[in-house]
């Protein structure tokens, strides 16, 4: 990953695999190779997106599996994700958490797969409203980064995105602020240390930033030494808005 943001696309179960391919065919039109744009369609898009990326965009999936094979319906595999031609891999979204009930050890588990199959894990955290208003913030932010990673090993050649989404900011149009996402990184970067210590942090890790990133405030947080990209949701639908916030970026 080059030191230029990273933006990361999460398409969510939005778009046909049809407005999928034209999406990534007018993304590609437009930036160039030193961009960090990694786009994450559905499941099923996934193929045919694939071939139209060229080299300029990353591909991801918004989910994986905790086990390698095996009986278990429904379920996509990170092999069959990297076979795809999948980079990266977004785990732990809240909307996962949320309505699956995915819980910090399922989290941990497909980190961990993502991890050994060189998928670049895109793990989510982040406090809900409730929790940032009884003044729990950092330390839900604390455990869920602890959690996803505490026993993972981590090798010079493998990275690791961690994604900081306050839950209730996602899709309402209403961010937060800068220096207030600027806090809970520094709050995660050191719990990387602690876990990582600080050359591998500095060479393996990134944090993002997502909720609610437009192409209005998109650089008023890359700007930010700590801030490292971004994770967007309704922004990345419509090339009219996309486009305009990789360039603001
Ligand atoms: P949003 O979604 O940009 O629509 O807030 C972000 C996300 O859920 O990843």
């Amino acid at each position: 990953m080059s030191n230029k943001p990273i933006i990361i696309a999460n398409w969510k179960m939005k778009l046909s695999t049809k407005e999928a391919v034209d999406l990534v065919k007018q993304i590609k039109a437009k930036v160039g190779k030193n961009n960090n744009v990694i786009v994450c369609p559905s499941f099923i898009s996934i193929n045919e997106v694939a071939k139209n990326l060229g080299k300029e965009i990353g591909l991801g999936a918004q989910d994986c599996f905790w086990e390698g094979v095996g009986s278990f319906t429904g379920e996509v595999s990170v092999n069959q994700l990297t076979e795809a031609g999948c980079q990266y891999v977004i785990v732990g979204h809240s909307e996962r958490r949320k309505y699956l009930n995915e819980t910090d050890e399922m989290v941990h588990n497909k980190t961990k797969m993502a991890i050994s199959a060189g998928l670049i894990p895109i793990v989510c955290v982040g406090e809900t409203f409730e929790q940032r208003q009884t003044g729990g913030q950092d330390y839900v932010i604390i455990n869920q980064v602890t959690k996803a990673l505490e026993g993972i090993e981590i090798k010079n050649d493998q990275s690791v995105i961690i994604a900081y989404e306050p839950v209730w900011v996602i899709g309402t149009g209403q961010a937060i602020s800068p220096a207030e996402a600027s806090h809970t990184h520094d709050v995660i970067r050191q719990v990387l240390i602690d876990l990582y210590g600080s050359q591998l942090v500095n060479n393996n890790f990134k944090i993002i930033y997502g909720g609610s990133v437009d192409q209005h405030n998109v650089n008023s947080f890359t700007a930010l030494e700590n801030i490292h990209g971004v994770l967007v949701g309704i922004a990345s639908l419509k090339a009219e808005d996309f486009l305009p916030l990789i360039q603001n970026a």
